[in-house]
């Protein structure tokens, strides 16, 4: 009983007037560049503040050379056979600049995930891509590689997620029923099927692709695809529980694409007991259908929210104010869930988006129903099919992408592609709030903490600091494309005894290190203390 009204009252406190201290609360867009020289169809942010960015390799000429004069010859490739441009940049946050990549094979519509070593390993993509595994370092000069050992199964709208151990599980992809595992243990190690995938594929519509994969703290994945979910033990190949069918029953995935989001996890004395998931927007079944007959069905306005943690979950359905097909879902390091991109009529695929949704809307989880969600200031750009979010370390949503077509077609399109890439700057960095605003003063960025470490965080508040309003959380850097974020998940650290003064404006609060790699992974994060719902810039820490 105790602890449930401890559970309403930071909900009440945190969603209360006093604590989401904004001036304008429809944040802010601004165009950071008119063209990176591809189209961001794929984006992970890496733990040296650059962006790692690409697109597909046959799709023509883009609009950025390969550095040094270098082609890349590819008998395979469907459109060029040499091609001098890249279909990979590059993007440096401090210094709003690009560099060219080179990718050797076919990346469309692939995955990916940062690594605890700050690698990113992407795995699959089309034609002599669809098997290939690639590896990107975080450096200066680094360029994607090639690995000599690929995948079992071609993995072409494939969902990947980090796991405890430290490999990647590589879930499904266009007929591909099953899952495997990078790297392997051995090399007996096979793909393993997966049911679920099948009961969940209409054979002509899909709608299972992507699926929305993440880890629950007891080490099970959970696993949404189409208009269901089960919780699955990847290490005996077993569904340890089946959850309803979300209401109403329509699909949520490729190409009905909506998005999902595990909700943030507080740690309360090394434990997370409340265990929630958020899926939102989509489009109808047969709207891919209709769509190809020039028929451009409405979108779902509604969300899916369960506890799965309960003995017996249920779906609460909430309808938000803008219905919304393609929309990303982005956890804000206060806890806040951005949905922004996308269309509200028509599906994912070639030129069957219409009707851009230009206004990103926020869903704050803590709030009554009736206020959770907020309507932002709207953008100029459409970002339709093939678009991107991601959250950078300063607490503001690169946007980028859009291609809804074969090639960079620009003129004689409905939606040209879109080489541009925006910043979208949430309510919270309202330079009004900067009094409230806490600024990390300790530890330095890149410290390593080891599972349930004690930790002193040591910030600054210029203004008056309300201590009982003060949290600090982790967000993990994850992998976009297609309107999801992989391996996306915010931790609210236990910070046991509360916040102490110790000097002029200057705070510490202890804070205990995530428990397990259930919970957290092992790898980078980022780190920021909010304040009235404002977050701190953040800072790189390593866990585990
Ligand atoms: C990229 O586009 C700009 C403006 O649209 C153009 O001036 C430039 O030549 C293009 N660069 C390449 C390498 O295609
Ligand atoms: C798109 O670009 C390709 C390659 O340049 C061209 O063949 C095609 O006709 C273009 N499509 C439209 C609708 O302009």
């Amino acid at each position: 009983m105790t602890s449930l009204i401890l559970h309403f009252f930071i909900a009440a406190v945190s969603c209360s007037v006093l604590a989401t201290a904004t001036i304008n609360a429809g944040g802010t867009w601004s165009l950071l560049r008119s063209t990176i020289g591809i189209t961001a169809m794929h984006m992970q942010l890496l733990p040296n503040d650059r962006v790692l960015i690409y697109d597909r390799t046959d799709f023509g000429e883009s609009n950025i050379s390969l550095a040094d004069g270098k082609c890349r010859r590819d008998p395979n490739d469907n459109v060029l056979k040499k091609d001098c441009t890249a279909h990979s940049v590059e993007y440096d946050v401090a210094s709003n600049t690009i560099r060219p990549l080179m990718v050797l094979t076919d990346v469309w519509c692939s995955s990916g995930a940062l690594m605890p070593d700050a690698t990113v390993v992407q795995t699959g993509g089309f034609n002599d891509g669809d098997h290939v595994v690639r590896v990107f370092n975080s450096c200066d000069t680094c360029d994607w590689e090639e690995l000599k050992s690929g995948l079992i199964k071609r993995r072409w709208y494939a969902t990947n997620h980090i796991l405890p151990g430290g490999r990647q599980i590589i879930i499904g992809g266009r007929r591909q029923f099953n899952y495997e595992f990078f790297p392997k243990i051995s090399s007996s190690e096979k793909a393993y099927s997966l049911p679920f995938l099948v009961q969940t594929n209409d054979p002509k519509l899909e709608n299972n692709l992507y699926p929305f994969v993440f880890l629950n703290p007891d080490g099970k994945l959970f696993i949404f695809a189409n208009n269901r979910a089960i919780l699955f033990d990847y290490s005996r190949n077993k569904v340890v529980k089946t959850f309803p069918m979300i209401p109403g029953g329509e699909p949520r995935n490729y190409p009905s694409t909506g998005s999902g989001v595990l909700l943030p996890l507080r740690i309360v004395q090394g434990t997370v007991s409340v265990v929630e998931v958020l899926v939102c927007g989509g489009a109808p079944k047969g709207a891919f259908v209709n769509a190809q007959n020039g028929k451009f069905n409405d979108a779902l306005n509604t969300c899916g929210r369960i506890r799965i943690s309960d003995p017996n979950p249920q779906w609460v359905m909430e309808t938000m104010p803008l219905a919304r097909v393609m929309g990303d879902m982005l956890l804000l390091p206060n806890g806040d869930v951005l949905i922004i991109n996308g269309g509200s009529s028509g599906t994912a695929g070639w030129e069957y988006g219409r009707n851009p949704v230009l206004n990103p809307v926020l869903y704050k989880p803590d709030c009554q129903p009736d206020v959770r969600f907020e309507i932002q200031d709207p953008s100029t750009i459409p970002r339709m099919y093939h678009s991107t979010a991601i959250l950078i370390r300063d607490g503001r949503v690169l946007v980028g992408g859009s291609n809804p077509h074969i090639y960079y077609n620009f003129t004689n399109v409905l939606y040209p592609t879109e080489l541009s890439l925006e910043a979208f700057s949430p309510p919270y960095l309202d330079p009004q709030l900067s009094d409230l605003r806490p600024t990390i003063i300790f530890p330095d960025p890149q410290t390593r903490f080891g599972y349930r470490d004690l930790t002193t965080i040591r910030f600054t508040v210029s203004g008056t600091l309300f201590p009982h309003l003060v949290s600090v959380t982790m967000v993990a850097p994850s992998f976009n494309t297609h309107s999801f974020s992989m391996n996306q998940r915010l931790l609210i650290l236990d910070s046991g005894n509360g916040i102490r003064a110790v000097g002029n404006s200057m705070y510490e609060a202890v804070v205990t290190a995530p428990p397990s790699g259930n919970i957290a992974p092992a790898g980078y994060y980022l780190l920021f203390v909010v304040h009235r719902q404002i977050p701190s810039e953040g800072i790189w820490v390593q866990i585990g």
